[in-house]
């Protein structure tokens, strides 16, 4: 009897199975999904080759610290750093004095209490601070920017796919929506006040083109001329480090591991033979 109970529960179950199945398969015929704009127009990141791409790749410092500048001439008035303290920065060849000058004259200041009335104020950012935050919460911070917050950009080159070349081509991919886009969708039409950027994934975005002209950031003698590409590259590099400081160690760790793993294997096959040496196949 328990049995019989069991197998009706079975057939039930594959019966139930199939038939969704099956509805399923005539759903997906006679009303297939409608295409959407997103669907049709949205771009992958363009390609883009950074110096630590591949297994041996390395972090130039120079491309580093020129992001940096961009991240805190431009980015910063939005966007916060919320992993990063300024004593990091001496990864990127800054030394203790420079470092010390970075957080002292950050036009951002960081929010303190007085000890003796217990009142809020500010001070002036010291090595061990982390980068100050540009809102004092999210409801400033989209009240700020057409109602939408901007994202926390420490992680950010992790948090997308391709995350460096992402961030590069969303900085240099804005334009106007294409014609034929309207034409074939014409409910979706870029809103007011957001901005139209194949890249990013709704198409639309609140976020005004961050780099929009050369020359907008001043580098230093020696240094690359600042166009919007050549910024959008460093910044992405920038984000890419605070995303990942450690990725030069990462990868020194698996050549190690791979040299060892040859050695090892090498030396497995040699006692392989050495054991065997006497046996007859
Ligand atoms: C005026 C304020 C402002 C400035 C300056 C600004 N951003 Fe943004 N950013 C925003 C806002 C707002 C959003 C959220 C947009 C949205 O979700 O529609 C955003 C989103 C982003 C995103 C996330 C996109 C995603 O996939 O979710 C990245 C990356 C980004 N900004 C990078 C930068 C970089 C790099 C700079 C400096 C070169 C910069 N932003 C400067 C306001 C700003």
């Amino acid at each position: 009897m328990v049995r019989f109970g069991a197998f009706l529960v079975g057939l039930f179950f594959s019966g139930w199975l199939l038939i969704s199945f099956i509805m399923g398969a005539i759903a997906y015929v006679t009303e297939p999904a409608s295409p959407t704009a997103e669907h049709e127009f949205h771009l992958t990141p363009k390609h883009v080759s950074f110096s630590f791409d591949g297994p041996l790749g390395r972090y130039d410092k120079q491309q580093l610290q020129r992001g940096f500048q961009v991240y805190k001439e431009v980015c910063a008035a939005c966007h916060s750093l919320k992993f990063v303290a300024f004593r990091d920065l001496a990864a990127l060849g800054y030394n203790e004095a420079e470092i010390k000058a970075i957080a002292k004259d950050w036009p951002l200041k960081t929010p303190d209490v007085d000890p003796a009335t217990g009142e809020i104020s500010t001070r002036d950012g010291v090595p061990s601070d982390h980068f100050p935050k540009p809102f004092a919460n999210n409801v400033a911070a989209a009240a700020a920017n057409n109602n939408a917050i901007p994202p926390d950009l420490s992680l950010m080159a992790k948090a997308r796919h391709h995350g460096s070349a992402y961030i590069y081509s969303l900085m240099t991919g804005y334009k106007d929506q294409p014609a034929e886009l309207l034409r074939k969708f014409p409910d979706s039409k870029t809103p007011e006040g957001l901005y139209y950027n194949p890249y990013f994934a709704n198409l639309n975005l609140a976020m005004a083109p961050p780099l929009s002209m050369d020359g907008q950031v001043t580098y230093g003698a020696g240094q690359p001329e600042p166009t919007v590409d050549q910024m959008a590259k460093d910044v992405s590099a920038f984000l890419t480090w605070t995303a990942e400081p450690k990725m030069e160690n990462r990868k020194s760790a698996g050549v190690a591991v791979l040299f060892f793993l040859i050695i090892a294997t090498a030396l497995a096959y040699m006692s392989y033979r050495n054991i065997w040496a006497d046996q007859k196949h």
